[in-house]
């Protein structure tokens, strides 16, 4: 049942796939070759609303200028939200300063480690200090991010849209369980990882994941796609016996029927292929190239058609336009 955590076996399994796909695709970014809590709250909170490629550039300007807490502490607070410039969110320079600041004085310039105490810290709330823990003083602590969150809530509770209470409150206990013992640092920043390169939001890359078959949510997709097609309701209701036939023999050959899912999820590819390397399309120009009759009525249909396309891998979704993956 969902909410559960695997069985001992399973989860061992688990652990050790998400690890050794860390260990093979892991994207090197500066902040993971520190154990520097000042150098890790810099990242973390450059990293709370903004994207990794964004950040990579501002992270290491940012520690020029500052490269260490009293640095930082001592600074003008206008000269810290110049240097946050391009990130947004000007906000969090200030915080920053300020828990640098409180650092500083009144804990003599170094980082407490538990989180009870980092929470204590101006703008510091759970995660970003359970992430100093776990990243920098590299204690097995769970915490929740975006990408954890919706990592987790798939493998254990199912689709995003589950009807399935998993608020943060039941699902840290389990993502807590869920650490292999002395090994949370790689573990978190695996999690991150995948939610970032694989289980994203918008298109998630079943295909490509190494937990799916751990996973509830891809088993309630894939359900979700056979029987979708093996025929939609829309074509059984109105095709005619001639058809229905014609359709028949098409799937006992194991041919996709014209009109069936099937058949319009090749005609996608068979057009993306057509294009030059990396070219996208938007999904009006796509619907129209697929069928004749498309309009805007066919536009959620297409996206089901799409995110499950990106699901097995076959397709990349871009800020709403589609192109075949590029690695
Ligand atoms: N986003 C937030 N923290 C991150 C980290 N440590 N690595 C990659 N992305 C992140």
């Amino acid at each position: 049942m969902p909410l559960e955590l695997p069985d001992s076996h399973d989860l061992t399994l688990l652990q050790q796939r998400l690890i050794d796909w860390f260990a093979s695709t892991a994207r090197d970014l500066p902040w993971r070759h520190t154990r520097d809590p000042y150098r890790i709250l810099v990242a973390e909170m450059m990293l709370q609303q903004t994207q990794v490629d964004r950040v990579l550039p501002r992270y290491t300007a940012f520690l020029e200028v500052f490269p260490g807490l009293e640095t930082l502490a001592k600074a003008p607070t206008a000269t810290v939200i110049q240097m946050w410039a391009g990130l947004g969110y000007n906000r969090r320079a200030v915080n920053l300063q300020r828990a640098a600041r409180v650092v500083l004085a009144e804990h003599g310039g170094i980082f407490p480690q538990d989180v009870t105490r980092l929470q204590q810290l101006p703008g510091i709330g759970p995660y970003t200090a359970g992430a100093i823990a776990c990243f920098a003083f590299e204690q097995d602590v769970a915490f929740m991010d975006t990408n954890i969150r919706r990592v987790l809530r798939r493998i254990l509770v199912g689709p995003d849209s589950t009807n399935q209470p998993s608020g943060d409150r039941l699902l840290l206990p389990l993502a807590q369980a869920l650490i292999p013992p002395g090994q949370g640092w790689t573990w978190n920043q695996a999690l991150m990882e995948l939610g970032a390169l694989i289980c994203t939001a918008a298109a998630p890359a079943c295909q490509r994941c190494p937990l799916r078959v751990h996973c509830h949510a891809y088993t309630a997709w894939r359900n979700a796609d056979e029987q979708a097609f093996s025929g939609s309701a829309e074509i059984i209701d109105y095709t005619t016996t001639r058809q229905r036939t014609v359709r028949r023999v098409a799937e006992q050959r194991g041919e996709a029927f014209v009109g069936s899912n099937r058949y319009y999820r090749g005609r996608l590819i068979a057009i993306l292929r057509e294009l030059a390397p990396g070219t996208t399309l938007s999904l009006p120009q796509l619907g129209a190239q697929i069928r004749a009759d498309y309009t805007d009525d066919h536009q959620s249909w297409l996206q089901s058609l799409l995110a499950g396309l990106a699901r097995d891998g076959l397709v990349e979704l871009v800020d709403d336009r589609v192109r075949l993956p590029t690695e």
